[in-house]
């Protein structure tokens, strides 16, 4: 049966951690078993994250265009509506497809599938509660945990995936709220706001902190605040919710200043709570077999993915680093190629960040904040999207990109892009960074016009010299 012979790799999780790291040690030659509890592969990403928020984002964005756009583009609508039903199908279609698609990739690979919950016995043996309701023992020389990571509540607050969700119950809505408050302006707060902001809900933003997506380089972030206050969303800073009421319709908040103080009330229709992730290792008995975790729960590893317990191997959202699920396909790999014989390498500080609103918003590498406290040398460059003629042509011109890179050496420290598709505009700046560039050789590169890409060319040249357009 399923895992009863021994495996050389045993994953528990089928993320985007888990189910790449599988298909690796199987192309590795290593007899492969991945377990997962979902009954579908792709973990969080594909199943109620990256895949279907980018889904909705898309279609909304569709919808906020021809409503809004078209017409000074000449394009003549009699009128726009929203089918909720429609687009949720699409989403939901999206997401089918692609996670068939792994189940398809692990047959192709002959990685064994396992369908269950699975707990460790000892460091090499893992008993899963099958699906069906069996249970199944299956063992292996190397077991990788990559169970990811689940939402995190609030104190006093349950999420009931109705009036109170997650980005689960967001992703879900069955009718538009005419207002939704977010609480936490972080990634799944701006993108599933800017979702339903877009479709005609009336969008008001908690943070706690001083400003929005704090990781974000200052600069970059104060233009993307301004840029999603003309779309209508509205924040709340420095404020931290502490209580939400249900009431007959809707729901209530009691908001306090983060600093403590006269206490006030809000309401909403729907509130979303985004104030981050946690660590999701329930059951899986860690402390059983003895694997250290930090005070937040998230395994630790050595720079070979092992944790305290040989033979246990950690990966992606349930380890310290980004939870980004690129860095959790990165870990995956790695942590199979050591365990290959070979050598693997994952670096944190080049891991690419995006939020996909509109514009979406990319970074690799160091904020102006960060390089200033590392005390180097730097030098700032910096091009308006407003200068850049493809952003012009298409009317679609708000961002721009910023790059930082130390002034001796010229070597790039960091990229900041704010533009309508920064997301695929960031890698050439990951590759420059990966291969220790200097903004010059990326002006130097010939750039295809009319692009979007000449905003980094120019911005690159303004980090030197000057740049032509402006
Ligand atoms: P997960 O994807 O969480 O997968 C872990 C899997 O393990 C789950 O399927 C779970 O069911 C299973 N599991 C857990 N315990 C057990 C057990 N004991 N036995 C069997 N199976 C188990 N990241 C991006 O990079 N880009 C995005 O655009 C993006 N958008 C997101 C949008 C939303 C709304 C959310 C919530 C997240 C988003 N993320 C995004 C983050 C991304 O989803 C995670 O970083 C990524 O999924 C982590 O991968 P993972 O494999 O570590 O864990
Ligand atoms: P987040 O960490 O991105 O943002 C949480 C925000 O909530 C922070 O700004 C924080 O200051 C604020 N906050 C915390 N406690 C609060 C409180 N009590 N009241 C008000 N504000 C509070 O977390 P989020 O948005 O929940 O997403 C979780 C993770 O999922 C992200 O960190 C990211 O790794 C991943 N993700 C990635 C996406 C992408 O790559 N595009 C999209 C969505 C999620």
């Amino acid at each position: 049966s399923a895992g009863s012979d021994e495996n050389d790799v045993v994953v528990i999780g089928g993320g985007p951690g888990g189910y790449v790291a599988a298909i690796k040690a199987a192309q590795l030659g290593l007899k492969t078993t991945c377990i997962e509890k979902r009954g579908t592969l792709g973990g969080t990403c594909l199943n109620v994250g990256c895949i279907p928020s980018k889904a909705l984002l898309h279609s909304s964005h569709m919808y906020h265009e021809a409503k809004h756009s078209f017409a000074s583009h000449g394009v003549k609508l009699s009128s726009v509506e929203v089918d909720l039903a429609a687009m949720m199908a699409q989403k939901d279609k999206a997401v089918s497809n692609l996670t068939r698609g792994i189940e398809g990739l692990f047959k192709k690979n002959k990685v064994n599938y396992v369908k269950g919950y699975g707990k460790f016995i000892s460091p090499s043996e893992v008993s899963v509660d099958t699906l069906d309701g069996g249970n199944t023992v299956v063992k292996g020389k190397n077991i990788i945990v990559a169970t990811g990571s689940d939402v995190k509540s609030l104190p006093g607050i349950t999420i009931d995936e109705e009036k109170i969700v997650s980005s689960t119950g967001a992703l879900a809505l069955k009718e538009i709220p005419k207002k939704l408050v977010v609480i936490g302006a972080g990634y799944i707060g701006l993108e599933m706001g800017s979702v339903w902001g877009r479709l005609g809900s009336e969008v008001t933003v908690v943070e706690f902190a001083p400003e929005i997506v704090p990781a974000l380089d200052g600069e970059v972030r104060k233009q993307f605040q301004r840029a999603l206050e003309k779309q209508g969303m509205k924040f709340i800073l420095k404020t931290k919710v502490v209580g939400v009421d249900t009431l007959s319709s809707g729901v209530k908040l009691t908001l306090e200043p983060a600093t403590g103080g006269e206490q006030t009330t809000l309401e909403a229709d729907v509130v979303l709570v985004s104030t981050g992730r946690t660590p999701f290792t329930a059951g899986l008995g860690l402390d059983k077999i003895g694997v250290e975790t930090d005070k937040v729960g998230r395994i630790l590893v050595n720079d070979r993915f092992v944790s305290n317990v040989p033979g246990v191997h950690a990966i992606g959202d349930v380890i310290p680093g980004p939870m980004l699920a690129h860095k959790a396909e990165e870990d995956g790999v790695a942590c199979v190629e050591f365990i290959a014989g070979k050598v693997g390498h994952v670096d944190y500080d080049k891991v690419p960040g995006v939020i996909y609103t509109h514009p979406e918003v990319a970074s690799v590498g160091k904020t102006e904040e960060q390089v200033k406290a590392l005390g180097v040398a730097y030098r700032v460059g910096k091009f308006p999207l407003l200068a850049n003629s493809r952003a012009k042509a298409i009317d679609d011109a708000e961002g721009l990109v910023k790059i930082l890179a130390e002034k001796e050496t010229d070597k790039i420290l960091g990229v900041h892009i704010m533009a309508p598709n920064a997301g695929e505009l960031i890698h050439e700046a990951a590759i420059a960074l990966q291969y220790d560039a200097a903004s010059e050789d990326i002006a130097r590169v010939c750039h295809a016009h009319p692009t979007m890409s000449e905003a980094l060319k120019e911005a690159a040249m303004a980090t030197y010299d000057k740049p032509i357009h402006i």
